[in-house]
């Protein structure tokens, strides 16, 4: 398994280009089932999990083309109804064909994901929308078998707001009879993006980007051509890098807008940003300031950033508060950042976080994706050398991620073992 070298001590300067979004792209290639005939995507991220996706569209029974930052679908051939364990447990995402195929195909049948090292993550919310728009659903053998012999609209209330759940529940209701509102909905920039395409194919949907989201179903679907938006985590990642590196830093082709939690606390940690148009300019104070934080459903601050200002707050001046109210375990970097001098305590969903001057470079090793970026941020201002073990996560969501530190000045490398 390949490891990342980081040698830190390096300011980060100059310019990077901020690449699809990983949340998005999944939600609208998968939305391809929805229709038969080619659609096409421009900026889709190359990742992992996008191989993944494409896999599992393929094992349906698409065609899927790929060129540079272009994935091109076609469902027309869409054929078997089933998402098998080997393909989901790559991938939890892969949930996201339930919604379609039961739209589509009237059943289907998808290997639960199961666990995963941020928590349970359960997908009853998904389920029991499902049930509301009329599906039977039971569990077979670690599959969930759902089945309909029509889509109805209905009133579907999440106890909480779930990103894919409402992803899920979109895609399905689209195609349903009637109107359905999806209440507590999630409010995420990808639902936007998601709700935005499937209109361009001709669904009826009013409020995406609110918490009360209703749709109209229609009968058919047609083929689409569409962009897919900056990815904010990937923007927040490189700005979290340029402030703990004291760099200045540049960052095009994203969504500011998009961002605006994850800028409201890095300013307060002392770093100068300006926003111009679709570009980020971040210079890092000499010192971090310590900010207490809590991670919220969008437009709070999003938990996936909250491994990566963690780090930022190992190395403040003073101490920090972190809550983690998305997720019940999402704190397991921080065994890896306290090998590295940090000095955290983990109290329930709390961490205190006591800055410490300088971080010390050591192996270390990450379980989730999220966890080995804020990682390579350690690194970064770390004293010494950081080897990053298990680096498959990084490709799951990050693009190009050791070239474009590199192009910024840090003194990385990936290598083989
Ligand atoms: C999505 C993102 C992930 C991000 C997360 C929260 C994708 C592919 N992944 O994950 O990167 O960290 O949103 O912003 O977009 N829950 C239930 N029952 C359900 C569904 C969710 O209890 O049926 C709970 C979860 O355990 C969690 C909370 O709801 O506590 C939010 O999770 P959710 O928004 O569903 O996360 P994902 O969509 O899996």
């Amino acid at each position: 398994m390949d490891k990342i070298i980081v040698k830190g001590g390096h300011r980060l300067c100059g310019n990077v280009k901020i690449s699809g979004a990983k949340n998005a792209a999944l939600p609208i290639i998968i939305a391809s089932l929805l229709n038969d005939g080619w659609n096409t995507f421009h900026n889709v991220p190359q990742l992992m999990d996008i191989e993944s996706t494409k896999l599992l569209l393929e094992n349906l029974g698409a065609q899927v083309e790929t060129s540079g930052h272009t994935v091109r679908v076609n469902a027309a051939g869409l054929s078997r109804h089933e998402a098998p364990y080997d393909l989901v447990r790559k991938m939890r995402a892969s949930i996201l064909v339930l919604g379609p195929l039961l739209a589509r195909l009237k059943k289907t049948r998808v290997s639960l994901p199961g666990g995963c090292a941020i928590g349970a993550r359960p997908i009853n919310l998904h389920l029991k929308g499902l049930e509301h728009l009329g599906a039977k659903i039971g569990l077979e053998h670690g599959y969930v078998e759902a089945a309909a012999q029509e889509l109805i609209g209905n009133e579907i209330y999440f106890d909480m707001p779930s990103v894919t759940g409402t992803e899920n529940l979109m895609m399905a209701a689209v195609l349903a009879k009637g109107e359905t509102v999806l209440r507590n909905a999630a409010r995420e920039p990808e639902i936007t993006a998601l709700a935005q395409v499937l209109c361009m194919m001709g669904a009826k949907i009013k409020g995406a980007g609110t918490s009360i989201i209703t749709i109209y179903g229609v009968d058919s679907l047609a083929p689409v051509t569409a962009t897919i938006i900056p990815d904010r985590i990937e923007a927040g990642t490189f700005m979290a890098a340029a402030a703990i590196t004291g760099g200045d830093v540049t960052l095009t082709d994203c969504r500011p807008d998009h961002v605006g939690g994850i800028i409201h606390k890095l300013k307060m940690t002392g770093a100068d940003i300006t926003v111009s148009g679709n570009t980020i300019h971040i210079v890092g104070p000499e010192r971090i300031g310590s900010v207490d934080l809590k991670t919220l459903p969008y437009p709070g601050f999003p938990t996936d950033m909250q491994a990566q200002f963690m780090v930022l707050m190992s190395v403040a001046r003073g101490l920090s508060i972190i809550s983690e109210t998305i997720f019940e375990n999402r704190f397991i970097h921080v065994s890896e950042l306290r090998r590295m001098g940090a000095d955290i305590t983990v109290s329930g969903n709390t961490a205190m976080v006591k800055g410490v001057p300088l971080l010390s470079g050591a192996p270390v090793m990450a379980t989730d994706l999220r966890a080995s970026a804020s990682l390579i941020l350690a690194g970064l201002a770390a004293a010494n050398t950081t080897e990053i073990n298990r680096v498959y996560h990084l490709d799951r969501g990050y693009e190009a991620l050791v070239e474009k530190f590199s192009g910024l000045g840090a003194n990385i490398r990936r290598v083989k073992n």
